[in-house]
């Protein structure tokens, strides 16, 4: 069968996805069991609001089935990029854990709750929002900032309000998010060197496109984006400023470049309507 990918990415992907493995091995694991200072728990400091984002987070991470296999297919046929999905569902597999830990051992959630939160989240799937691994890496690249910013805030919000386990229980997890990021970033430069301006309109697309994963799993999502905003771990438009210059610069694509990207997508987009809008008038006219 014909490979999408070149020989010669499928090798860069391997070395890429040894260096990212090594270093998660020997730098960066980090256990539930030996690595959380459940000790720093303080009564005094728990708090309904900051409990439930903890767990929309920790909902936002339990859609890992979905995650997991709907990622992995579209990756299958690189070696570099299926063995990184399965190891980053190892990771994010962690944070879910230890988020639910930490609602339950502090008190803040039932075992009961628990198990209702988990049913909540089997009875939706979560769909894939593109359906290219191009895309997809793009995809990741922004939404793995994306989380690392706003576990960032959480972490600075905790640290506030004094909740010194979160706020090592959330480290923890973001150094994770930010070799998650990183290595998407460099999956994504990768396309760009195989195919610079349709690796750049796949950006632009997705950029077009994003949404939060957690803008589509709640049906309580109000109640949930109000506590969000109230401790500024959520705030699209900010986010979106603070991501996309520091992604460009890294990728090393200048603006006009992008702006050029986004005029591509958008008259693709315009030409496809017109296509559409055309359709039923032309059937009307053969009939
Ligand atoms: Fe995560
Ligand atoms: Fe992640």
């Amino acid at each position: 069968m014909a490979m999408n990918r070149s020989r010669r990415s499928r090798e860069n992907l391997y070395r890429m996805y040894m260096e990212f493995f090594e270093r998660a091995e020997r730098k960066r694991r980090w256990s539930v069991f030996e690595d959380i200072p459940w000790e720093l728990h303080d009564p005094s400091r728990n708090d309904e609001e900051r409990a439930l984002n903890v767990e929309t987070f920790c909902a936002v991470e339990l859609y890992l089935p979905d995650f997991v296999s709907k990622g992995v297919n579209l990756v299958r046929e690189c070696f570099g990029q299926t063995w990184f999905q399965v190891n980053w569902g190892y990771e994010e597999s962690k944070h879910g854990l230890a988020l639910r830990l930490y609602l339950e051992n502090t008190g803040q959630r039932t075992t009961a709750q628990l198990f209702d939160l988990e049913e909540s989240i089997a009875a939706k799937t979560w769909e894939l929002p593109f359906h290219t691994a191009r895309r997809m890496t793009c995809y990741g690249a922004i939404q793995e900032s994306s989380t690392l910013l706003a576990y960032k805030r959480l972490i600075a919000d905790s640290k506030r309000h004094e909740d010194e386990l979160l706020a090592a229980i959330l480290t923890l997890i973001a150094r994770d998010e930010a070799a998650h990021g990183e290595f998407y970033r460099q999956v994504l430069a990768v396309e760009l060197e195989e195919d610079r301006q349709a690796a750049l309109d796949d950006l632009a697309y997705v950029g077009l496109n994003f949404r939060m994963p957690v803008l589509d799993l709640f049906d309580d999502l109000d109640a949930r984006l109000r506590a969000l905003r109230a401790h500024d771990a959520f705030d699209t438009w900010g986010f979106r400023v603070k991501i996309w210059a520091p992604l460009l610069k890294k990728l090393d694509v200048s603006r006009e470049e992008m702006q050029q990207a986004y005029r591509r997508v958008r008259e693709r987009e315009r030409e496809a309507r017109r296509e559409q809008d055309a359709e039923p008038g032309d059937r009307a006219a053969n009939a």
